[in-house]
């Protein structure tokens, strides 16, 4: 199994190109499964999860082609055509589905084009339970008939789905894209109160509306959708990668760097720009990307909330928490959206942090040096918060389970390497 060695230390200083968003083009797949027409997406990160959706799709009877870049092309990622003339096959089984939770998506399209989908419960995941409840709400309230048997959800619409009013009470990035794939295709119209409104959900409704959906509301908390009964191909490419962009960030901000991430979209980055400035760290908005740096200045520490978008995103918890471990003071980190996502907290301790967990909140102590050591990666954005604690570690910090890594980061090392840092994949 890889590793990832670093030897802490070095600034970094050049440009990162940011990839396509790994929590974008998973459902933008999975909305393939909506039209026999051929959807064109480009800027697809080259990532073990989308590797992984790949084959779910196949299952089911999508033809996928992937080409890599063309000559004159810029930017980065893939160009994947899908096409699901026929859906061969509507049951999403538990193999696939238990290896990653957004196979579970597939649903809310199968239902609304097959009328049937049998698809495994997700089961167990390492930051908490991140129950289902609220994807078989949207599709009951869509007029599906529900069953759970053997680990399975069941679900039938004979005579099609119906237009409904789904109020969510609370928000769900995942049960926003199921309620919405499916209402794109059901008779009559939609209401979406309390919608999520991360700019992946907006990414997926601009590409659903190529396809001919009608959608108002996009990028907002309510959604109003208008059925149709077919849509067509599109091309489409996928927005630069949020939560990417906010770890480089904070890569540049602990190491006192200076980087321009390349193709970065401020306007995805909510609450995280604000932190950035107040845990001292300078943000400039480019033309090209943003430039981050913190050239001399201490940083310093910050209360922070996860929260639901505007708001700092859960998936950069870790990140920020990582960051905050040398901040000139300390720092309290509250977790509201995932019960159990503090696993990196005892691996950041090997490396010498001083954290100490309250329930959802996490105190963190600034320290004047953390020291190198073996770290074990538990999940996708614990594993890259090492990477950060291990860029200003002295001496070698190196990560075990690096799968967890190459789930959701595209050639890390070789991003962190052109900027000066000292990172090493060890194969085998
Ligand atoms: C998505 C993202 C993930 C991110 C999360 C929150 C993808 C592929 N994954 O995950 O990276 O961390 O949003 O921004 O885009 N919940 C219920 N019942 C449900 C569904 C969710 O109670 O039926 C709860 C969850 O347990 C959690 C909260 O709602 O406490 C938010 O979860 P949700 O937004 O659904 O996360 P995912 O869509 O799984």
């Amino acid at each position: 199994m890889d590793r990832i060695r670093i030897r802490g230390g070095n600034r970094l200083n050049g440009s990162i190109p940011i990839s396509g968003a790994k929590n974008a083009a998973l459902p933008l797949m999975i909305v393939s499964l909506l039209t026999p027409g051929a959807l064109t997406l480009s800027n697809v990160p080259r990532l073990a999860d989308v590797r992984l959706l790949q084959r779910i799709l196949q299952n089911h009877g999508i033809d996928i082609t992937v080409a890599g870049k063309r000559a004159g092309q810029t930017g980065m990622g893939d160009v994947m055509h899908l096409s699901a003339k026929d859906i061969a096959d509507t049951t999403a089984p538990y193999e696939l589905v238990s290896r990653m939770r957004a196979s579970f998506w597939v649903l809310g399209p199968l239902l609304a084009r097959c009328g049937e989908a049998k698809v495994s419960l997700p089961g167990g995941c390492a930051i908490g339970t991140r129950p289902v409840d609220m994807h078989l709400m949207a599709m009951e309230r869509l007029g599906a008939q529900i069953t759970i048997e053997n680990g399975y959800v069941i679900a039938t619409a004979k005579q099609g789905l119906k237009g409904a009013h789904i109020v969510f009470d609370k928000v769900s990035v995942g049960a926003t894209h199921a309620a919405l794939m499916a209402a794109v295709l059901a008779q009559g119209d939609t209401i979406i109160e309390n919608a999520a409104s991360e700019p992946e959900i907006g990414d997926v409704a601009e590409c659903l509306v190529k396809m001919g959906a009608k959608i108002e509301g996009i990028h907002t908390s309510a959604l109003r959708i208008r059925g149709v009964t077919s849509l067509s191909g599109a091309e489409h490419s996928v927005i630069p990668d949020r939560i990417e962009t906010g770890t480089y960030a904070m890569c540049a901000g602990m190491t006192g760097g200076d980087v321009l991430l390349k193709d970065a979209n401020a306007n995805h980055l909510g609450a995280v720009i604000d932190v950035m400035q107040r845990a001292g760290v300078t943000v400039d908005i480019k033309n090209d990307g943003l430039r981050i740096y913190r050239n001399g200045a201490a940083l310093e520490p910050v209360r922070v909330d996860t929260e639901p978008f505007p708001g700092f995103p859960t998936d950069c918890q870790a990140q920020l928490m990582a960051m905050m471990t040398m901040a000139n003071g300390t720092s309290m980190i509250r977790e509201t959206i995932f019960e159990n996502r503090f696993m990196h907290v005892q691996e950041l301790a090997r490396l010498g942090s001083d954290i100490h967990l309250y329930g959802d909140t996490a105190e963190v102590r600034g320290v004047k040096k953390l020291t190198g050591a073996p770290v074990m990666a538990t999940d996708l954005r614990a594993s890259v918060s090492l990477v950060i604690a291990g860029l200003a570690a002295a001496g070698e910090t190196m990560i075990s389970r690096v799968y967890h890594l190459d789930r959701g980061f595209e050639t890390l090392e070789d991003k962190l390497s052109a900027c000066g840092a000292d990172v090493a994949r060890i194969s085998g």
